[in-house]
């Protein structure tokens, strides 16, 4: 097959009648001459101009959104407006016919309701294409983060003997007749016949894990599939989502809070130069849809918004005082909250959180210090016997994106409090083994892959964000 050249690199070169060959989809074809072609490797499409002496009737009229063609001919630079440059077409295969009548795609703006239900398709708008770019980027300079920095990426198992939250919200694992499944004695499921010989379930996070790579190999971080059976219909949570979880040696609280800092400003910094054309045209997507709203409603300006990131400190405070703060909150005060701050010790939810990013402070908020009785039980605990080392960033239009904590390195300490939470200390030996044998201090945190992708597109919805979403009551394809 002809070599192809992706359009990202053409648009860079300089149009001087050059030969070339382009293979996409194609967008429009308007006036029965100009193709707009899209190959997927840049928002931008070519223009195609076709000289209809060279096509025969046939061939132009299997033209229409959505077929997929190769096109070769001379790169001259535009005669018309909107583009640089232009294909002057001298020949045209096509590889793959679409049909006008039943394609779903119009050239038109479609809901992302609409595009939701024929996600199939949807990877061939501006819009998914535009964040799936963003989406790889992102990754990438997460692991060049963490690579340039010398942490090792470190993958923990997706299939776990071990409930990491403690929250119990798993999806199970097994490989046993349903229909038929074997009992104990006293009538309980006897997990030794089933294929690992235990009860096993799909992670809800690899940090336990990577404790143990970290007290061996100092700095190493996870980037993988978790997934939570929590009955969430939220335009926040998935049932399967990607975490990044760093995990780091002789470190505490504020080493963590400095790491996640810096990696959300790097990350956030190199996509705003990668991603430019991507990053304008959902900024673009975001003012239109905006315009409707009264002007308190409207998001802050995306570009403006991920700048404001990268240049300033996010706000670090504890719990306490965020609590304080909101307590005396106007919206609390009128009883505008759903769920009213009135004793410490509350979990904040996700409208508490974004008063203090969205209205009180206007920036990331770093919160420190939360009641031991509303985190984890690995969360190292403070000398006042009431809060742990926690911390979570919070940033407008989301809330939580990050958690994480120093972790409970005493031995004493850790035994006693997995005790009072009724964790099985017993099966979870592994992890007591670091405190037994050459413990320290250490720290890390999850940061929800979708969330920041959610936060750096300036889209509304979590589904949006992945490619296929898994959440309650669907798991397309
Ligand atoms: O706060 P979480 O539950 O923390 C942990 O799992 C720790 N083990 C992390 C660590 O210290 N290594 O989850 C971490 C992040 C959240 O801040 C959120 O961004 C994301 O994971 N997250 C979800 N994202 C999408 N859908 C869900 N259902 C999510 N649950 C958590
Ligand atoms: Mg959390």
């Amino acid at each position: 097959m002809n070599k192809k050249t992706s359009i990202s690199i053409l648009l860079k070169s300089k149009p001087e009648g050059q030969t070339v060959t382009v293979k996409g989809w194609v967008r429009t074809f308007r006036n029965n001459q100009f193709i707009a072609l899209n190959d997927g490797s840049i928002i931008t499409s070519m223009q195609i101009v076709v000289d209809r002496e060279l096509l025969s009737e046939d061939v132009l009229k299997r033209i229409t959104p959505g077929t997929a063609l190769i096109a070769t001919g001379k790169l001259i630079e535009s005669q018309g407006r909107g583009q640089t440059m232009e294909l002057v077409a001298e020949e045209i295969l096509i590889t793959g016919d679409s049909n006008p009548e039943t394609y779903p795609l119009q050239p038109k703006r479609h809901s992302l309701e609409f595009l939701r239900k024929n996600g199939h398709l949807r990877f061939r708008t501006n819009t998914f294409g535009a964040i799936f770019r963003i989406r790889h980027h992102l990754a990438f300079a997460i692991h060049k983060f963490f690579n340039d920095r010398g942490f090792f990426y470190l993958n923990t198992p997706i299939v776990t003997g071990s409930d990491a939250e403690g929250a119990g919200e798993m999806f199970a694992v097994t490989a046993m007749d349903l229909g038929a499944i074997p009992r104990t004695e006293e009538g309980e499921i006897d997990y030794k016949q089933d294929f690992f010989g235990k009860e096993t379930n799909l992670t809800v996070s690899g940090q336990l894990e990577a404790e143990l790579g970290a007290l061996a190999l100092g700095n190493v971080y996870t980037f993988g599939p978790t997934f939570r059976a929590e009955n969430s219909n939220t335009t926040r949570h998935l049932a399967e989502f990607w975490m990044i979880e760093p995990e780091i040696a002789f470190a505490d609280l504020k080493d963590d809070m400095d790491l996640a800092e810096n990696m959300l400003q790097y990350v956030i910094g190199y996509v705003l130069e990668k991603c430019d054309k991507d990053l304008a045209f959902l900024a673009e997507r975001l003012e239109n849809e905006d315009k409707n709203k009264p002007q308190a409603e409207r998001a802050q300006p995306l570009l403006e918004k991920l700048k404001f990131v990268v240049e300033n400190e996010f706000e670090r405070l504890t719990y306490t005082e965020a609590f304080n703060i909101l307590r005396n909150s106007k919206p609390n005060k009128k009883g505008k909250f759903a769920y009213p701050i009135d004793e410490w010790g509350v979990d904040l939810q996700s409208e508490h959180e974004r008063y203090l990013v969205e209205k009180k402070f206007k920036k990331p908020v770093i919160l420190t210090d939360y009641p031991k009785d509303i985190k984890a039980f690995y969360m190292r605990m403070n000398d006042d016997g009431k809060t742990v080392a926690a911390m979570d960033i919070l940033v407008p239009g989301i809330g939580e994106l990050i958690g994480g904590s120093q972790r409970e390195e005493r031995l004493d300490v850790l035994h006693a409090r997995m005790k009072e939470m009724n964790i099985p200390t017993d099966e979870m030996q592994w992890y007591l083994d670091t405190r037994v044998y050459g413990t320290c201090p250490h720290a890390g945190f999850g940061l929800g892959f979708e969330r920041l992708v959610l936060f750096v597109t300036g889209m509304s919805n979590i589904r949006d964000v992945i490619p296929f979403p898994r959440y309650p009551g669907s798991a397309e394809f």
